[in-house]
């Protein structure tokens, strides 16, 4: 056995969050087209499936759909599952109580956290006319940028995070940053852009997609504003599942949302045709929740009962650290380049490798177990979730790799 290998047993033995992972369901050792079970390296799309999410729906589709009908809105506690799950998300993404309601796309809460940011800022300052958004963003947070730029008479300012605090000034009414980049895996400085953003006197929207549940976010702690999320990657929620606004409670009381529904009327059974905003986190809400996704993601969220994110955020590490030095070790030299920063400080839970033919190798990859994903033009994406990899799975995923890489070179 190769010392790698021996090395990925020892650390598989002495990690603490290893039973986590029968409590997913994954390949056992018999899948896999190589009679070893497959590696699943794409939880940074889409999380595995919790083992005790089906039994759940099947309740909640059983008995409180097909039995109690509509008084589940009460008796099951559908009404209130917005704000009671973002209260589940909130110790995750250092949040206190009470600031985070679950409901929508990412992309439909991008566009109430922006527009809802330009309004902040221009209740102090009307004539902050720009929207600062990362140029690299994923391309869904920047269209939605440049809409709500249109709609408040906003000029879009697309620049890199880095350049960000060299373009805020007396115009800026909002920012929308990512805290981990979609496709290189870099984490951005979180504290310091938002203390920046602020002493320019305007408001930040961060979106947590890529570092929500796999790494400490302390979004009270470092005073954001505004924040959105995803919850089908490393929070399991399931294809599609509700994402999440994060109001800060101090700015509560004056988030406008630009999207005010009934579900976010201070008497929603009221049906009054003037709109009174419900107050505090609940005014992020719009219509009727999505409840079968929304009790899925209930349900997922259980795996993080006893589990700490920052125990989370050490595996993570330990494992793209371990990625790494299997794929120095084994594919050969100037095959792939690593677009992933080396710095801890500067990475996420993914490790994104450049390479000429990317898709084909990916192609292959998959068709050995190895599953990670392919970003356009030349990027291999492999996601590390703590939760349920171990460093044997590291170990061959990149073994498996060299080998694809090796049989492309013939
Ligand atoms: C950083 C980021 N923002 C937004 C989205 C899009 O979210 P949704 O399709 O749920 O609206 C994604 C999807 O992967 C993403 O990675």
């Amino acid at each position: 056995m190769s010392e790698l290998r021996i090395r990925a047993k020892e650390l598989d033995g002495a990690d603490e969050l290893a039973a986590k992972r029968v409590e997913f369901v994954l390949d056992s050792a018999s899948d896999g087209a190589s009679g070893s079970a497959g590696v699943y390296l794409d939880g940074n799309s889409l999380g595995a499936l919790p083992a005790a999410v089906p039994a759940r729906v099947a309740d909640v589709v059983g008995r409180q759909w097909g039995e109690l009908r509509i008084r589940s809105w009460t008796e099951s506690g559908w009404w209130t599952a917005p704000e009671r799950i973002g209260d589940r998300i909130a110790p995750l993404v250092g949040a206190a109580a009470g600031q985070i309601v679950v409901g929508d796309s990412t992309s439909v809460n991008v566009f109430k956290a922006v527009v809802g940011a330009v309004r902040l800022t221009r209740l102090a300052d009307p004539g902050r006319d720009e929207i600062v958004v990362d140029a690299t963003t994923f391309p869904t947070d920047g269209y939605i940028a440049e809409s709500a730029a249109r709609m408040t008479g906003c000029t879009l300012r697309p620049v890199t995070p880095d350049q960000v605090p060299g373009v805020l000034g007396e115009r800026t009414a909002a920012v929308l940053l990512n805290h981990v980049d979609y496709r290189s895996g870099r984490l951005h400085d979180l504290p310091a852009l938002t203390a920046a953003v602020h002493a320019a006197g305007a408001r930040v929207v961060w979106d947590l997609c890529h570092s929500a549940g796999a790494l400490p976010v302390d979004l009270d702690g470092h005073g954001v504003d505004l924040a959105v999320g995803c919850t089908y990657k490393y929070l399991n929620g399931g294809p599609g599942s509700p994402a999440y606004l994060y109001v800060r409670e101090e700015l509560q009381d004056r988030f406008d949302s630009p999207l005010p529904g009934w579900n976010s009327h201070a008497e929603p059974f009221g049906m009054r045709p003037d709109y009174e905003p419900a107050p505090g986190a609940l005014r992020g809400r719009v219509g009727t929740p999505d409840i079968l996704s929304m009790l899925a993601l209930e349900a997922a969220l259980d795996v993080w009962d006893g589990v700490s994110v920052g125990q989370v955020r050490a595996k993570s590490l330990a494992l793209t650290d371990f990625f790494l030095e299997c794929v120095t070790a084994y594919v050969p030299d100037g095959r792939v380049a690593c677009l992933t920063p080396l710095a801890h400080a500067e990475r996420g839970s993914q490790i994104a490798l450049r390479c000429p033919d990317a898709g084909d190798v990916m192609r292959r990859l998959i068709e050995r177990g190895v599953v990670g994903d392919f970003r356009h033009p030349d990027v291999l994406r492999f996601g590390f979730t703590p939760l349920y990899l171990g460093f044997a799975d590291v170990e061959r995923a990149a073994r498996v790799l060299a080998e694809v890489l090796a049989a492309d070179g013939d």
